[in-house]
């Protein structure tokens, strides 16, 4: 889906969220959602959350599972995810602080690994995520799965490419105050949503088209979303010059 500006593309998708949520609040149902960071969905947020005050969109029955988080970071950091989250999200709606889930960047490395397994079962107690929110980095990874990253992988400590160190630098004060770690779903969590809707804008252009029309890759781990049967690339003009 193609929209003219990234405000454009943002609201459709807040109006997409929106509906699912009221849908399955009518139901009585939880509603999942994978949720992304970085500068691409924040204008998504900041709709989310201008709906909360004045259309009565309650967040009560959401779940939320994020895709990552640097690893070693605490919480209360400037940098990381949790605050994110926090700032452009969860502290303007009424969700329920216990249906929050991030993967945690303060734990003691032999934590980690258990962490994550839990990490993994507590989206499938939940009963999958029902729409996970992507955004794309330059090099093509999804949450932070690098390329390299295998389909079946899930949640785990991987290294960041220098790349994207590099790209994420301009919220530290330097490069060597960005993480060498983080924790992110694998992409075998992500393919398992029932529904993905990927944001691009701008400069992602060259991006995109590797992820969309090349071939299926593990040099490019968005291009795997090609086999996913309910994904949506929802992009700007600028984003799509190159389709
Ligand atoms: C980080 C995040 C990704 C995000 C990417 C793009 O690396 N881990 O989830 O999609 O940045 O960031 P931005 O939206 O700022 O371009």
């Amino acid at each position: 889906e193609i929209y003219k500006t990234p405000d454009e593309g943002s609201l459709a998708v807040a109006k997409e969220i929106a509906d699912l949520i009221r849908e399955k609040a009518a139901k009585n149902e939880k509603c999942v959602l994978g949720l992304a960071t970085g500068s691409t969905p924040i204008q998504l947020y900041a709709e989310l959350v201008r709906m909360h005050k004045e259309e009565n969109l309650s967040f009560k029955n959401v779940v939320s599972f994020n895709l990552d988080e640097y690893y070693p970071i605490s919480r209360d950091s400037i940098n990381s995810y949790w605050i994110f989250m926090h700032q452009h999200l969860f502290d303007h709606v009424d969700m329920d602080p216990a249906n929050i889930h991030m993967p945690n960047g303060e734990l003691a490395k032999a934590d980690v690994r258990a962490a994550c397994e839990q990490y993994e079962n507590m989206i499938d107690q939940a009963g999958g995520i029902d729409l996970q929110l992507l955004g794309l980095g330059h090099n093509g990874h999804i949450g932070f799965n690098e390329p390299g990253s295998s389909l079946f992988s899930k949640t785990r400590l991987l290294i960041l490419d220098n790349n994207t160190r590099i790209a994420n630098c301009r919220d530290f004060v330097n490069l060597s105050k960005v993480p060498r770690l983080a924790i992110t779903m694998g992409l075998g969590t992500i393919m398992k949503s029932k529904r993905i809707v990927l944001l691009a804008w701008g400069n992602k252009a060259p991006t995109v088209v590797m992820a969309v029309e090349g071939p299926v890759t593990d040099q490019v781990p968005a291009s795997y979303l090609q086999m996913h049967n309910n994904c949506t690339f929802v992009i700007d003009e600028l984003a799509a010059s190159e389709l």
